[in-house]
């Protein structure tokens, strides 16, 4: 949205707390300007920093006031952090919450009072949610089965899911799962582990890929690994026995190591999600909610326990060998000088 746009729309609205001069023919006049809140659970992950840097980047070309706030999973810090946010004046929250189910209290303080809360990424699950800005997160769960049941149609298989407290989590494990229970079935696949990584610490990943690749005497076939820093973890394992590049291992995000690990071809694939349109997106939609206008883009619902949210979902993309230059390079989410240095 151009900065036009957003002041044309600002002086037509009376919003928020901060004041921003518009101006009107030769007079300038004072508006208001609505503050976003923003929480995110961590910085730890890639896309987590290009969420924030793109969200920062929009709200100053748009001239919206912006405070973000991060976690370091901690979802009772995520929950102090929010009051604060809402303490500030933030009309709406953008919450990725760390726990979906904890979030809950934040969107009932938030709407107690009288703001708005975007789940962003992350579902926050059992509250009056007011939009969802995420992916299509059972395709992402898709894209990591069919590339791996591609890659090891039969075989011995560990299964390693993100979070228990994260909804993606089990979201992308019950996409993956569509694929690969069929081969189950037929025991075409034997499932030997099939765990879940608090925190997705890929410290613990990696705990995890060393004890299984022992127990069972290198005799892994395929890893499904929900995201880039577990699959780092995992690959991390498979070198230490020799094995690297020669077992498919899955990802998510399109860390820039990630792509470095398939040139290299440790690993098999990652899933791209375009996180700086979603971060854009859901700063647009914030300004829209903030000025009580609808939101456009909403393209989903998407039920929470509670409600049927309204959503906004973007589309994955598988990455692997074959694609990452025209998905990853020319659209200029990886330097083409860092994914082959
Ligand atoms: C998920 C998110 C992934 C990944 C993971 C770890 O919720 O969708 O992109 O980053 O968290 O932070």
């Amino acid at each position: 949205m151009k900065k036009a746009m957003v002041s044309a729309l600002l002086c037509a609205a009376s919003l928020g707390l901060g004041m921003v001069g518009c101006s009107s023919g030769e007079k300038k006049v004072q508006q208001a300007v609505p503050k976003v809140g923003v929480s995110l659970p961590t910085q730890r992950e890639e896309r987590w920093v290009r969420d924030k840097v793109k969200m920062e980047q929009v709200c100053r070309d748009i001239g919206l006031e912006l405070v973000l706030k991060v976690a370091d999973n901690d979802a009772q810090r995520q929950d102090k952090q929010c009051d604060s946010l809402v303490a500030q004046g933030a009309k709406v929250l953008i919450v990725a919450p760390q726990d979906g189910k904890a979030a809950a209290s934040i969107v009932e303080k938030a709407h107690k009072a009288g703001a708005k809360v975007i789940a962003y990424d992350r579902m926050i699950l059992g509250a009056d949610v007011d939009l969802y800005v995420s992916f299509d997160n059972v395709k992402v769960g898709e894209l990591q089965g069919e590339a791996l049941s591609k890659l090891a149609p039969k075989g011995v298989y560990v299964v390693l899911s993100g979070s228990p407290d994260d909804n993606n989590a089990a979201q992308f494990r019950a996409g993956a799962m569509k694929v690969l229970q069929p081969l189950i079935d037929k025991k075409d696949i034997t499932v030997v582990l099939d765990q879940a990584i608090q925190d997705w610490s890929p410290a613990e990943a990696q705990k995890t890929m060393t004890a299984v690749l022992a127990a069972h005497k290198n005799k892994i076939d395929a890893v499904l690994a929900p995201n880039d820093g577990i699959a780092g973890a995992c690959i991390a394992a498979l070198e230490a026995q020799n094995l690297a590049g020669k077992v498919p291992v899955t990802g998510q995000d399109a860390d820039l190591a990630a792509a470095q690990r398939i040139v290299k071809g440790t690993q098999s694939m990652t899933v791209y999600k375009n996180t700086r349109k979603l971060g854009a997106v859901a700063v647009q939609a914030a300004l829209a909610m903030a000025m009580g206008q609808p939101v456009a883009m909403i393209n989903g619902k998407v039920n929470n326990g509670k409600v049927d949210v309204p959503a906004i979902l973007c589309d994955p993309i598988a990455v692997d060998k074959g694609n990452l230059d025209s998905a990853l390079i020319s659209s200029d989410y990886l330097k083409k000088e860092d994914v082959y240095k």
